[in-house]
């Protein structure tokens, strides 16, 4: 009996102790987690990697943190960058504006001998989810168990990261860049205090994460001497570059609102951008939010752009610019096979650009036009973004010499923008899950640790040949007996359709609006809404669905309603229990109830044998 009490006592999860290390800022106390293989694993969660980016230092370039007496405790996350929108299936509990944490999960073994690095950015549109919300023992089991430093940065979301007036000094675009960047650098001076090599720094993204990366990793500004980091992993990059006027227009309508500018359009030129930056400093945090809310439900302005300008190219450069030759790095890119096709995502206006159109909206309207007409064959323009994307800035990449793998996820029964998300972060987890997932979940994580450690996810795979465009296609099929495939002609349809037919239909506005002597298109948000009113809007393009939710069609037709996003917070809930002391104590007490009881049931039987031994 005692020694199951004592098995007990032993199996209680949490047994984990606090470690302590130095880094150039201060000491840091995070979590050890036991291991029978005696490569213990350590999680040092919200370490400050910048200044705490409120009061005097909001809407400020973000700043090396101070450094710290005493020890700090990294043994629990941080909150979130602040974000509140109805469009996401995972809110975020809590949020701060003191967000500028990283975390870093890493080995006893690379502790001791330095390990490559990942450096994660999150999703979410630059808007929403956080550098918080990702599943711990996947990544201690996937990425340091496996000798690969993984560290996950927060960047400011929302407005927070993206107010902007135009050029000046006092303000730049992109806010939320210069985090990364900082995070970047933060990394490659004290990774190597939490055992990372610094000279072995892959950067890793998915959805705008992903194109965070492409934006850093394709500049000639950021570090073209490929000191910050020397690998690049890009999953279902959306590619969509904002539009300057309607994130300007954006940035004077929330500022009008808290009544900290009050002139009128034409006069904006002229705005006292230190007056209004100080008035906006004023206002609480959490209010601005709630505006930012507001303003996305009611007026529908989003603030989810990333713009083609500082710190990564010039002020409104060609995104064909980006991709000429690029600093040369190993680059590994993926997308899924379905992406967006689940979501009828068509806001009233378009997210951005991917190529350089000089009139996006006509032609994302042309675009549409041909998709409603062809639902079966053609996919949505956001899914077309990340299939062009993916092609266009790996073929960029391998024509510097670089080494790239170009792949697809094509897991039945579907692919969609997240499905794959459950075999690198552990998160989103499909309910419909097929034993094949599980097959696939058993090395898809290898290959990006493969790729990490030596440039070459699987021996079998060959690099890009950009003339074949070759690439794996990744899946597990039992029942036909077919596994992960080479392919060649990589999105092939889409890439014809949009380098030739929209390329020369953009030709032909150019000329047309020339001819009437119009300017090229003004794309704030009324001119894009009135656009799309004065012409036959097609049923699908209103905007009921906006953002990530969506509906998954599995192949028995069966309608699997909630979100993938949806399906993780139930499995969250469902774990959280076994994070609470009192379910310990009341397995406790039940045992003991169960040992009390089978003591007092044993008592009797004895009685019952006595007089027969009598
Ligand atoms: C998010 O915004 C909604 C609508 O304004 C509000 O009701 C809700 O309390 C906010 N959520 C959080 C977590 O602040
Ligand atoms: C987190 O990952 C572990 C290990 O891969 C898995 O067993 C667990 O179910 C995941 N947790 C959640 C909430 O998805
Ligand atoms: C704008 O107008 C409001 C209301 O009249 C006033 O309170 C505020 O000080 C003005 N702001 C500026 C920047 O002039
Ligand atoms: C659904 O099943 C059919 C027939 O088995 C197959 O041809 C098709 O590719 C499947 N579709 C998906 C999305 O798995
Ligand atoms: C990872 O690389 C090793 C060494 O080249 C190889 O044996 C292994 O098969 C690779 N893993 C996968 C999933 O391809
Ligand atoms: C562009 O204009 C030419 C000449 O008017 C026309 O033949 C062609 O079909 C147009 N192309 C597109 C894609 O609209």
């Amino acid at each position: 009996m005692f020694i199951h009490l004592f098995l007990l006592i032993l199996f209680i999860p949490q047994f984990q102790s606090l470690k302590v290390i130095q880094t150039s800022y201060g000491k840091l106390r995070g979590i050890t987690v036991w291991s029978n293989d005696k490569n213990h694993r350590y999680m040092f969660k919200s370490v400050p990697f910048a200044k705490p980016p409120v009061g005097n230092l909001r809407f400020a370039k973000p700043q090396n943190p101070e450094s710290w007496s005493g020890i700090l405790d990294a043994s629990k996350y941080s909150p979130a960058c602040m974000s509140n929108s109805s469009s996401t299936s995972t809110p975020q509990k809590h949020y701060s504006e003191d967000c500028l944490y990283i975390n870093i999960f890493t080995s006893e073994k690379c502790l001791n001998s330095k390990c490559p690095v990942i450096v994660y950015f999150h999703g979410g549109a630059y808007n929403l989810d956080s550098a918080i919300m990702f599943n711990d023992t996947f990544i201690l089991d996937r990425y340091a168990a496996e000798d690969v430093v993984f560290v996950i940065p927060a960047v400011r979301l929302g407005v927070f990261g993206q107010l902007y007036f135009g050029p000046s000094d006092l303000l730049s675009e992109n806010l939320f860049l210069y985090d990364a960047v900082q995070a970047l650098s933060f990394v490659h001076s004290e990774i190597n205090y939490f055992g990372g090599d610094s000279k072995r720094v892959t950067a890793m993204g998915h959805s705008s994460g992903g194109t965070i990366v492409d934006a850093l990793g394709f500049s000639k500004l950021i570090d073209p001497g490929v000191k910050l980091f020397q690998q690049m992993i890009v999953l279902s990059a959306t590619g969509m570059f904002g539009f300057y006027d309607m994130v300007v227009d954006n940035s004077f309508a929330i500022v009008e609102k808290f009544g900290c500018y009050n002139g009128t359009k034409d006069d904006r030129p002229n705005a006292n951008i230190a007056e209004m930056l100080d008035c906006m400093r004023q206002i609480d945090g959490r209010e601005m939010l709630l505006m930012q809310r507001h303003m996305e439900e009611v007026d529908d302005r989003d603030f989810r752009s990333v713009l083609r300008g500082a710190p990564f190219l010039e002020s409104n450069g060609k995104i064909a610019d980006l991709k000429k030759s690029p600093p040369s790095r190993n680059l590994l890119y993926g997308t899924t096979e379905h992406e967006f096709r689940n979501v009828d995502h068509m806001n009233p206006y378009i997210s951005g650009i991917f190529l350089d159109f000089d009139n996006p909206v006509a032609v994302a309207r042309y675009y549409d036009e041909q998709l409603m007409a062809n639902l079966e064959t053609m996919i949505n323009g956001d899914a077309a973004a990340i299939f062009i994307c993916a092609s266009t800035f790996s073929t960029a990449m391998a024509n510097t010499g670089a080494d790239v793998y170009l792949f697809e996820t094509r897991q039945k029964p579907y692919s969609f923008h997240v499905s794959d998300m459950q075999y690198f972060v552990g998160i989103h987890r499909e309910i419909y899950h097929r034993p094949d997932m599980d097959i696939l979940d058993t090395f898809y994580s290898k290959l990006l640790v493969n790729f990490t450690k030596m440039g070459v996810p699987s021996p079998e795979w060959a690099p890009l040949d950009p003339e074949r465009m070759n690439y794996l296609e990744l899946k597990v099929d039992s029942d036909m007996k077919e596994g992960p495939v080479m392919l060649e002609g990589f999105h092939e349809k889409e890439m014809e359709l949009w380098f030739g037919e929209m390329m020369e239909f953009d030709r032909n506005v150019t000329k047309i609006r020339q001819s009437q002597g119009l300017p090229p298109e003004h794309l704030d948000i009324e001119t894009q809404l009135k656009y799309w009113e004065t012409t036959n809007k097609p049923e699908i393009l209103t905007k009921t669905t906006k953002g990530f939710t969506s509906i998954h069609q599995d192949n028995n037709s069966n309608t699997v309603t909630t979100t993938a996003s949806a399906q993780s917070s139930l499995l969250k809930n469902g774990s959280s229990i076994l994070k609470q002391w009192w379910f310990y104590l009341i397995i406790f007490l039940m045992i003991l109830l169960v040992v009390l009881i089978v003591i007092c049931l044993r008592k009797p039987k004895r009685e019952e044998e006595l007089p027969l031994l009598s």
